[in-house]
């Protein structure tokens, strides 16, 4: 279904307009569980169109922060600017109803339904017959196929059910899923983090595929730098719950990014890798 060498593809990306408007703004975000902090003051900026990398080490935030951007917890203190307007969450339903969509590490698929149903979960298709209300699975079956087609993913059948498919093809079926309903924001907490490397890469070109499309914005929480410089336009570094590094990927390097989380991620470290940057190009 799928091209083997959709990945050559990667390179006609154009870089994301500078221009493009900053549709969300997570401001000074506060939240502790207990005796724990979670986040400190971390805030956050996403354009339209752009891939945004989270990274961080286990523990700085990451799931927190965008477990308060799907609407799963609600801050302690700190706003949030959707399209220039303060929005509040009280549930994962309101952040949906608004255009976020978020696809968890546990995916929330049904194993043992097939692909298609899966894809139209909860917004299932029904046809009358006979004046019963019936669902309307071929529908689904030929729409979920067109749909996988042309978002480039590669499924042996809509027919098998989710349990018998690779990680890496689960993963693009629960970001179809996310993306049918034609989000402004998909969120998507560590989609590499249980694959290989074949099967990481199946997600990474689909993620590039959106990326292209410059229609949706990604916040993609990832710890390899490898795979954020490959899909991501900016990165966001938090550490112990607030944001300490906000870079483009075209303007750093990889070397340089290991070089300031390893010399211990704080402003004073990036104050000094950039001040080393600025000696090396004067
Ligand atoms: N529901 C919760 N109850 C209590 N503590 C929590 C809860 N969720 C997160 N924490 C704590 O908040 C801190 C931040 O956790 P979070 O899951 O946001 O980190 P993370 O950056 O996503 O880490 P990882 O890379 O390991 O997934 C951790 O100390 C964690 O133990
Ligand atoms: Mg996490």
């Amino acid at each position: 279904m799928n091209s083997p060498n959709a990945r050559v593809l990667d390179q006609t990306i154009s870089g994301l307009d500078p221009n493009a408007p900053v549709i969300l703004e997570m401001r000074h975000i506060g939240k502790t569980f207990g005796a724990v902090t979670a986040l400190v003051d971390a805030s956050v900026k996403l354009r339209r169109g752009e891939v945004l990398a989270l990274a961080g080490d286990n523990g700085a935030g990451k799931s927190t922060l965008i477990k308060i951007l799907s609407g799963f917890h609600q801050p302690d203190v700190g706003t949030i600017i959707l399209n220039g307007k303060e929005v509040r969450f009280a549930s994962p339903r309101d952040a949906r109803a608004i255009g976020i969509e978020t696809v968890y590490q546990d995916l929330a698929l049904i194993g043992d339904l097939n692909v298609y149903h899966n894809i139209f979960l909860g917004r299932e298709l029904h046809k009358r017959t006979l004046g019963f209300q019936l669902l309307d699975s071929a529908k689904m079956r030929d729409l979920a196929l067109t749909y996988l087609n042309a978002m480039g993913i590669s499924i042996p059948s809509v027919d098998s059910t989710v349990d018998l498919l690779s990680g890496g093809q689960r993963q693009c079926v629960a970001i179809a899923r996310s993306i049918y309903s034609s989000p402004n924001i998909l969120v998507l907490d560590e989609p590499l983090a249980a694959l290989g490397a074949r099967e990481g890469g199946q997600v990474l070109t689909l993620i590039q595929n959106l990326r292209r499309q410059r229609t949706a914005s990604i916040i993609l929480i990832v710890h390899n730098y490898n795979q954020i410089f490959e899909v991501c336009d900016r990165i966001n570094f938090l550490h112990a719950g607030a944001v300490e590094l906000d870079v483009l990927t075209s303007e750093t390097s990889e070397e340089e990014l290991i070089r300031i989380v390893k010399s211990g991620v704080g402003r004073a470290a990036i104050g000094a890798a950039t001040a080393a940057r600025g000696a090396v190009a004067s």
